[in-house]
């Protein structure tokens, strides 16, 4: 049986994973407003990635018998400043993401929940992609620099961007 402990921190993880798709939406339309589309649709599919994250954590909490209690989702900012404020933003979000799939890793071993650890294991990885890639887009950004050639290009890249296997799914 889950513990309570793990079933409150996972009903708040769910309600992180929706902010995620939220803010990741919010900063899709702050990007689709400035006709930078490569970086709307970036974002856009990552909101479905959080979905998809949302859902994982969802799907444990009814399998395991525990108790599934939405919480109310803040909402996002509005304003993010510049293209490469954008993405910095996101980076220090997949960063707090993963503090928070840390926790409730070392909690699931303090519980001895092995199914929960086996859970959050393929959350540990995900978020070492997330970082790394976010990481990617924001180091090339300055790179680049802010003129209007090397956005279009950063845009173009991120156009290209094609559902994950998860959203496939
Ligand atoms: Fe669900 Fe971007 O972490």
């Amino acid at each position: 049986m889950i513990s309570d402990v793990l079933v409150d921190e996972i009903n708040e993880q769910i309600k992180f994973e929706m902010y995620s798709a939220y803010m990741y939406l919010a900063m899709s339309a702050w990007c689709a407003e400035r006709n930078l589309s490569g970086f709307a649709h970036w974002m856009t599919m990552q909101a479905q990635e959080e979905v998809d994250h949302a859902m994982r954590f969802f799907n444990f909490l009814l399998e395991r018998g525990g108790r599934v209690e939405l919480q109310a989702i803040d909402a996002p900012p509005v304003d993010y400043g510049s293209p490469v404020a954008v993405m910095e933003k996101s980076l220090e979000h997949e960063k707090f993401v993963s503090s928070r799939i840390h926790h409730l890793y070392k909690l699931a071993v303090e519980e001895g929940d092995y199914p929960a650890q086996v859970m959050l294991q393929w959350f540990v990885s995900e978020q070492v992609e997330e970082e790394a890639s976010i990481d990617e887009i924001v180091e090339r950004m300055k790179m680049f620099g802010s003129d209007g050639a090397a956005l279009l290009m950063v845009d173009t890249q991120l156009a290209a961007r094609t559902p994950g296997a998860e959203e496939q799914a």
